[in-house]
């Protein structure tokens, strides 16, 4: 049994939360690998909508255990206020499992966050705020404090007192003020409200790659990748496949597909190069039509159309085997949609113009009933990536999709 790693090939957003909740159908272990509450994952079942920041996708689905791996950073009040707002819905059947070797977030790290972006002014990168890359940093240079520490008292407060003298010094330097002393407090009731939930989510996935099926969740988009992304604008972890081994604890070999999930045009929050970006009455279009705001920060995505050869990039870099197009839907009314098909010398982008249509394609369900330049479409997106296209997205809704079956036959998902 092979797992399946899903991923965002563009700047994020693309529709994975959609995606995900839609093939864990036939997983026993959806787990998040990477990325923090800077995630905004939209889950839509018979028109209700849930969107998920820490949760993985799969925590709709009653034979789905959901994991967050040793990858992902932690804030702990976010991600207690999501299991309180599920057991308020009516929690899943299977309880969550949290890796002890998942890094917690400070308020610190929030703070230097801000403050960071605050230094860079016109150079900003446009965080979500969430403390992200400050946490990362701590991991990476030894000195954070993980789930397991957060959970047991007195480790919790001997790794805070170690880490705190530099983490003040750095805030009076910026000078900021201090976090109000009853975080500490606070995050001690975390650690015990959060105690039953820690395991070994390695062992875990070692368990269900042997007998069950398990999908490895990937945040944000492969061009945010803090190594193959648009750096500096980019997060602060790997966004990409691989980061699915070593956020889990698995070798590649546990990897059996890649699902590549790409919006059928472009969008991006936050700073830095948008190539295919239209400042003007197409962005406006795709902004409007595809309710282009961010899920967890609420501001406006900035809007463009498809990018072949970044997307085509992303292909390779994941080894995407298929992909789900989402928000096909979006683009009905466009009489032309251009498509970014390669860049000139100066490394601007080549455009070709393709009809558009004006049917509403919320109710197709097989490929073959779109309208005729609608397929052509997808064809011409699927020359262009450089891997097959075997679900489409038509609607925010779980069913509101095309493919379902070929994309499951693919993932030998029955
Ligand atoms: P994620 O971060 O990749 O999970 O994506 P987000 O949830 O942040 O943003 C995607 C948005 O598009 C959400 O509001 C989804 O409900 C919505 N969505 C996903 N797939 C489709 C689709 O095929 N059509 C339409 N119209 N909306 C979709
Ligand atoms: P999902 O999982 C879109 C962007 C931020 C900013 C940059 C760095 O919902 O696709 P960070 O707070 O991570 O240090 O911000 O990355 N960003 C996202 N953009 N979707 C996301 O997540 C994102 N997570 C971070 O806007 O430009
Ligand atoms: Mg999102």
């Amino acid at each position: 049994m092979s797992g399946i790693a899903i991923v965002g090939v563009q700047w994020g957003d693309e529709g994975k939360g959609k995606v995900v909740d839609h093939l864990a159908e036939h997983a026993t272990l959806v787990v998040r690998f990477q990325g923090g509450n800077n995630a905004g994952h939209t889950l839509v079942v018979n028109g209700e909508p849930l969107v998920v920041h820490l949760l993985p996708s799969g925590v709709l689905r009653e034979q789905c255990t959901p994991a967050i791996g040793a990858g992902v950073v932690i804030d702990p009040e976010v991600l207690l206020r999501e299991i309180d707002m599920l057991t308020a819905r009516g929690w899943p059947s299977r309880p969550l499992v949290v890796d002890s070797s998942a890094a917690v977030i400070l308020p610190h790290h929030r703070l230097l966050d801000r403050e960071r972006e605050g230094a860079r002014g016109a150079l900003s990168i446009g965080t979500t705020g969430r403390g992200i890359g400050p946490c990362y940093e701590d991991v990476a240079s030894r000195r954070g404090i993980r789930i397991g520490d957060l959970v047991d008292e007195a480790r919790f407060h001997a790794a805070v007192d170690a880490l705190l003298p530099e983490k003040e010094a750095l805030l009076r330097w910026f000078g900021a003020d201090l976090p109000d002393p009853s975080w500490r407090q606070a995050y001690v009731d975390y650690g015990k409200r959060l105690a039953e939930y820690v395991g070994d989510v390695a062992s875990l996935a070692f368990q269900h790659g042997e007998s069950g099926r398990v999908i490895f969740e990937g945040a944000q988009g492969t061009l945010l990748d803090v190594r193959h992304g648009t750096w500096p604008y980019v997060t602060s972890s790997h966004t990409t496949a691989g980061a699915a081994c070593t956020g889990v604890g698995v070798g590649p070999k546990a990897i059996g597909h890649v699902v590549g999930i790409v919006k059928a045009y472009t969008t991006r929050v936050g700073a830095g190069p948008f190539p295919t970006e239209d400042a003007g009455e197409g962005g406006v279009f795709l902004q409007r039509v595809g309710s282009e705001f961010g899920a967890t920060t609420g501001r406006k995505r900035r809007c463009g159309w498809f990018d072949g050869p970044a997307v085509q990039r992303a292909v390779q870099l994941n080894g995407v085997d298929t992909l789900a197009l989402t928000k096909l839907d979006v683009l009905s009314g466009l009489s032309e949609i251009p498509v970014c098909v390669a860049y000139d010398d100066l490394g601007a982008p080549v455009y070709e113009q393709l009809a558009g249509w004006e049917e509403d394609l919320r109710q197709v369900r097989v490929r073959a009933d779109l309208p005729a330049t609608c397929r052509a479409y997808v064809d011409c997106l699927e020359q262009l990536a450089g891997a097959p296209i075997d679900l489409i997205g038509v609607g925010p809704d779980r069913i509101e999709t095309i493919g379902s079956e070929l994309m499951k036959r693919r993932l030998q998902l029955h």
